[in-house]
């Protein structure tokens, strides 16, 4: 399966085939200096296989977390390049998630004003949702994705085989970003992940109808200046959890956020297909806890926080809701 992002000349393909990443060199110009970037958790056997289709690879393995999201690993693959000589000629290939895809993109990005970038996410979150849109970004001076880049990827290759040896909590983290958009965009795709028996086999259609999902908003708003904020939908809530938790994953807190913004029957279909994917839906926290990280969120105008809502399968509205409402559903959705 092959996902066609339009962007003029920086258009590029997604590739979704199984064990694509062993044949790299067919999809890719290998055929040059290749700086491979990956970390520690993700299983070496990805990485050697796309070096062995490279014709000089200088590999680097960084620490696996969200830490290495960071300016001296940035200035660290920069060093790379230049100590081992690369010219504008030369590429950078992320084989990992959405820190190593983020990080080498932001590279890649600056380094003699940009060269060619390609990504092979291995996480289910990075296959549906960080491969696409073309943000790069570092984490700076504790604030998240602070640092970054619009830069888009010359070719992205997804192997569902690679999510073999995830881990089911990053699966189903992943997992709730596909549900997310396809509550939003596509009841169909919703109806197939609520009715799926067996989920790793399914695993194909569910990226790349989720990319399509994502490429028709991004191909309309490649810059997140306003239509891309539909993306958002569970992130209000979700990031004020992920903001207070120490322990929850990105995708488990989204997966708090989206029944606080549903309604109906949308809302018992949301919680119950979460649940089934193991998913928890009730919020840990008080919303007198919660509320003031809602209070930082940049959507918020006077009282008013604008929000992605869901009140049928399929579709979506932004309105403009109360944080009196907001603390309402926040208890309402509580343990
Ligand atoms: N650029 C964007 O548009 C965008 C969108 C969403 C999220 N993000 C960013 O993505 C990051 C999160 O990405 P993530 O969820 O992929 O986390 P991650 O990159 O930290 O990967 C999660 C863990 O899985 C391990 N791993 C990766 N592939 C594996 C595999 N196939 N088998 C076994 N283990 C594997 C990694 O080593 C890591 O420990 C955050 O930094 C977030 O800001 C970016």
């Amino acid at each position: 399966m092959i996902v066609k992002v339009n962007l003029g000349e920086q258009s590029y393909e997604i590739i979704i085939k199984r064990g694509a990443i062993e044949k790299a060199g067919n999809y890719l110009n290998l055929d040059r200096k290749v700086l491979v970037v990956t970390d520690s958790g993700v299983p070496e056997k990805y990485v050697n296989a796309v070096i062995e289709h490279c014709k000089n690879a200088v590999k680097i393995v960084l620490p696996q977390g969200e830490q290495s999201k960071s300016i001296e690993n940035f200035q660290l693959l920069l060093k790379a390049m230049l100590d081992n000589s690369f010219t504008r000629g030369d590429c950078v290939t992320a084989v990992g998630g959405g820190v190593i895809g983020d990080l080498s993109g932001f590279a890649c990005s600056c380094y003699m004003r940009g060269i060619d970038f390609y990504n092979m996410p291995t996480t289910l979150l990075s296959q549906v949702d960080s491969s696409i849109g073309g943000k790069t970004a570092i984490d700076f001076c504790g604030f998240k994705n602070s640092v970054g880049t619009f830069y888009q990827p010359r070719c992205v290759i997804i192997d569902p085989d690679t999510l073999k040896t995830l881990d089911k909590r990053q699966f189903a983290s992943g997992l709730t970003e596909a549900i997310k958009m396809a509550a939003n965009f596509d009841a169909g795709l919703f109806e197939f992940i609520e009715k799926s028996e067996k989920i790793e086999s399914d695993i194909d259609e569910i990226i790349f109808r989720s990319l399509c999902i994502k490429r028709d908003v991004v191909e309309k708003d490649p810059k997140e200046t306003n239509l891309r904020k539909v993306l958002n939908f569970g992130h209000t809530v979700g990031h004020a959890i992920e903001s207070k938790s120490e322990n929850l994953l990105h995708g488990e807190c989204v997966a708090m956020g989206m029944p606080v913004m549903s309604s109906g029957e949308a809302r018992e279909r949301i919680k119950a297909i979460l649940e089934k994917y193991g998913l928890k839906t009730e919020i840990p926290y008080d919303a007198d806890i919660l509320i003031p990280y809602i209070l930082h969120d940049k959507k918020m105008k006077e009282d008013f926080i604008s929000a992605v809502i869901c009140e049928k399968i399929g579709t979506f509205e932004i309105k403009d809701v109360t944080i009196e409402n907001i603390r309402k559903a926040i208890e309402f959705s509580k343990k």
